[in-house]
């Protein structure tokens, strides 16, 4: 019998899984899309590699397993999986076609939409992925003021100009790396020793999981401005999440330049850079931001649909007040296992982060050692707490549940120091994306 959502007491049967995971070795390098997806972000021979369908906050892997989701697509799936109002939207969508040879209303319909939404879009166009979005929105920074130099921080996608700055930067010409540095969140400092008055942009995830000191946000705005340069907030993680408006209406710091995407359309590929009229009007001109599927219908229903579900009910409430729970209630039981100095739980109720410290051991065989008991009870979860509205608090309190017995586990591996012995697969690996203050140094200038 498959796994459910409760308490099992076998690891889920994943033949199916491994058979597909066999055939794309060798065939996909390196057999996934999204790195956050891919097998080595999971304990190898115990967790599911192939999802098959989803409905509201579960999902069912390709061998009948079924589990609770903390990732949600990695972000995009805000209302749910299968959520109704969206599906049928899509579905009347496609009674009347996919891409056409002239624009469609709904790229003036969702316009609209984003423009009474987030406080900094005065103008809207559209891409399909976020680093489409945050890429467009640093050419027409350039093309705006005249420079080539970028400061940021965080991540940003996986195009040439933001993937220069990190490890994984093969095939990026040194030419480009050299025109962007970073500097870190809440450290103002930084920022002023990376930007000069070369400076295009200043581009900057307005929250991961830290949140950000009193006048932060604030502060690199003046900075950016102080030195002619164009302020971006990339709200494709905050957007639509935080709340309606994203994080630039939670913390009250409007930008000239916003991206959002993940947050927006319940899981169909879309995006935006949206902002001040005075800039993004010089996408008129000679800045070249044209795609085949820009303007694809069924990703701007579904997006449509999500919008006005949330301007109708209280989406972001709900994940916050649901991820306050999961957060706070990781915490307790971590204190109460006496392991609150080992692990704890930090960020935003809409999207949260467990971490381990390298005092109990390896953090990522402590990840490892949690995450299988977790899956064990039908808990998907790669140390993130990303909320839908579809969860529950029914679903809640499974995980509350889960995460007891797993920390259980885990006061024991930290009291006898094997972490490894305890693992029934191998154990997970790094993610190239640090959450805070990688590659902070400014770049020699
Ligand atoms: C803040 C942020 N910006 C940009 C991107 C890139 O988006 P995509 O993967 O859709 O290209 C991501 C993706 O995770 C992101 O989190």
């Amino acid at each position: 019998m498959p796994n459910i959502v409760g308490h099992n007491d076998h690891d889920p049967v994943i033949t199916e899984s491994d058979a597909l995971h066999a055939r794309a070795v060798g065939l996909q390098p390196p057999v996934t899309q999204v790195l956050a997806k891919g097998p080595t972000q999971y304990v190898n021979g115990v967790a599911p590699k192939y999802i098959a369908r989803g409905e509201g906050a579960r999902m069912w892997d390709v061998d009948g397993n079924e589990f609770l989701d903390y990732n949600m697509g990695v972000g995009p799936v805000t209302l749910g999986y299968r959520y109704p109002a969206v599906d049928d939207a899509i579905r009347r969508q496609l009674e009347s076609g996919i891409t056409f040879s002239l624009m469609h209303p709904l790229e003036v319909e969702v316009s609209e939409l984003i423009c009474d939404t987030v406080p900094s879009a005065e103008m809207v166009r559209f891409g399909k992925s976020g680093a489409e979005a945050t890429s467009a929105a640093i050419r027409l920074a350039r093309a705006y003021t005249g420079r080539e130099k970028v400061v940021c921080c965080g991540y940003h996608g996986w195009h040439d100009w933001f993937i220069g700055t990190l490890p994984p930067k093969a095939g990026v010409p040194q030419g480009v790396q050299d025109l962007v540095s970073t500097f870190a969140y809440n450290d103002l400092a930084s920022l002023e020793a990376a930007i000069d008055d070369e400076t295009a942009a200043v581009i900057l995830e307005p929250m991961t999981f830290d949140w950000p000191d009193e006048g932060f946000l604030a502060g690199v705005k003046e900075i950016a401005h102080r030195h002619g340069a164009v302020f971006v907030m990339d709200e494709i993680w905050t957007g639509y999440r935080w709340a309606l408006g994203g994080a630039q209406e939670r913390f009250g710091v409007t930008p000239d330049l916003t991206t959002v995407s993940k947050g927006m359309g319940n899981g169909v590929p879309i995006s935006a850079l949206a902002g001040k009229a005075e800039i993004m009007r010089v996408l008129d001109g000679t800045v070249f931001f044209y795609s085949t599927f820009g303007g694809e219908t069924i990703a701007l229903a579904g997006t449509k649909a999500t919008i006005e579900v949330m301007q109708a009910e209280p989406v972001q409430e709900h994940l916050e007040r649901l991820g306050n729970r999961l957060r706070d209630g990781y915490n307790a039981i971590a204190a109460d296992k006496g392991i609150g100095h080992l692990t704890g739980c930090k960020g935003h109720g809409a999207r949260s982060l467990v971490t381990f410290d390298p005092s109990g051991g390896d953090p990522l065989h402590q990840k490892s050692l949690v995450q299988q008991e977790l899956i064990r009870d039908g808990v998907l979860w790669s140390g993130f707490h990303t909320m839908s509205y579809s969860h529950t608090d029914a679903d809640v309190d499974h995980t509350l549940d889960a995460y007891d017995r797993a920390l259980t586990i885990h006061a024991q591996a930290a009291e006898d120091g094997e972490w490894l012995g305890r693992l029934r697969g191998a154990p997970v690996e790094p993610v190239f994306r640090a959450t805070t203050g990688f590659n902070t140094k400014p770049k020699e200038r």
